[in-house]
C-alpha cells in the first residue's frame, strides 16, 4: 500500500466499528473476496436511475428555490416525461442520494456546501448520518447568491435529519488539516469533494479526503464534465491513480458530470 493511500481511520483498527452497510464477511470460514459488497457500478446504476431522479426532485421541492435548482427540476422533469423510464442522468445530487440510500453512512464529509443542496440529498437518504460541511461561505459564488450556513441548517432541518450537523468555516486547504489534527482518527463513510475547482485546489482536497475513506466507503467528485473546469476530469483520474484501492464510476454525457469511487479494500 502506498503512503498516500494509507488508511487513517479509527474504523479500520482491530475491534473498530465500521459505520456503513458495505461489508461482507462469511463469519467463521475463510473470506475469499475483499470485504466490500457493493461496488461503484451498483451505486452508479442507482445514481442514474428513475428512482434517484424522483427522489432528488422531491428534495428539490422542499428546498428554497434558486435559479439552478429550478432549472435542474425542469431538466429532470423534461427528461423523464420525454424518455420515460429509459432516461438516464446523474449529477452530484443523484449520486449523493443514491450513495447515502444504499450505504446508510454514519458519517459524511462535504467540501463545498454552498446552499446545502447536495448535503440535503444525503440528509434525506440517511437521516441518522452525522454531517460535517467545509466552506468559505462567501456571499456570492459563481455569480449566484450564497446565503450561508444559516440557510443550510434550515434546509437540512426540512429533510428530517436527526444526527449531528457541523460546519467548518474557512479555506479547506487549511481547515481540513486542522480538522484532522484535532480528530486524528476521523474517517467518513461518504464524502463529497466540490469546493475549490482549480486544478491544484481540487487535487489537494482529494488527497486529504481519500485516505479518510474506510473500505466500502465512497467519495463523490463533482463537475468532471463542466465546460468551465476542464481540468477536473484529469484531477480525478490522477487522484485515483495514486490511490489504487479505489474503483470508480463516472457520468459525463449530460449536465456537468459526476464521479464516484468506492474503496474496495
Ligand atoms: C459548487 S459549490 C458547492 C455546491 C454544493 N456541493 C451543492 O451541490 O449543493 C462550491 C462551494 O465551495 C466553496 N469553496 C470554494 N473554494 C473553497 C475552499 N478553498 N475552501 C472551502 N470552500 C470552498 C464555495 O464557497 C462554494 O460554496
Amino acid at each position: 500500500m502506498s503512503a498516500s493511500s494509507k488508511i487513517l481511520c479509527e474504523a479500520e483498527k482491530p475491534g473498530g466499528e465500521v459505520g456503513h452497510a458495505n461489508r461482507f464477511s462469511g463469519g467463521a470460514g475463510q473470506d475469499y473476496y475483499a470485504p466490500v459488497l457493493c461496488g461503484p457500478s451498483t451505486l452508479g446504476a442507482l445514481a442514474a436511475a428513475p428512482e434517484s431522479l424522483r427522489a432528488v426532485l422531491a428534495v428539490l421541492e422542499l428546498l428554497e428555490p434558486d435559479d439552478y435548482g429550478l432549472y435542474l427540476s425542469g431538466f429532470l422533469r423534461a427528461g423523464m416525461q420525454t424518455f420515460g423510464e429509459h432516461w438516464r442522468y446523474a449529477d452530484i445530487c443523484t449520486a449523493c442520494w443514491a450513495a447515502a440510500r444504499l450505504l446508510q453512512p454514519r458519517s459524511y464529509l462535504e467540501i463545498g456546501v454552498r446552499r446545502g443542496r447536495s448535503m440535503s440529498m444525503v440528509a434525506t437518504a440517511a437521516p441518522r448520518c452525522d454531517l460535517v460541511g467545509f466552506d468559505l461561505w462567501p456571499p456570492e459564488y459563481a455569480g449566484m447568491k450564497s446565503p450561508g450556513k444559516e440557510l443550510v441548517a434550515r434546509e437540512i432541518a426540512k429533510t428530517g435529519h436527526r444526527a449531528r450537523l457541523e460546519f467548518v468555516d474557512g479555506d479547506s486547504h487549511v481547515t481540513l488539516g486542522e480538522y484532522f489534527s484535532r480528530n486524528p482518527g476521523a474517517c467518513f463513510d461518504l464524502a463529497t469533494v466540490d469546493g475549490d475547482h482549480t486544478e491544484d485546489g481540487a487535487a489537494l482536497d482529494l488527497a486529504q479526503v481519500l485516505p479518510r475513506i474506510p473500505a466500502g466507503g465512497v467519495v463523490i467528485f463533482d463537475d468532471i464534465a463542466h465546460p468551465k473546469h476542464p481540468c477536473l476530469a484529469g484531477v480525478w483520474r490522477r487522484a485515483l491513480a495514486a490511490h489504487a484501492d479505489f474503483r470508480d464510476w463516472t457520468f459525463d454525457e449530460l449536465g456537468f458530470g459526476v464521479a464516484l469511487a468506492v474503496r474496495m479494500k
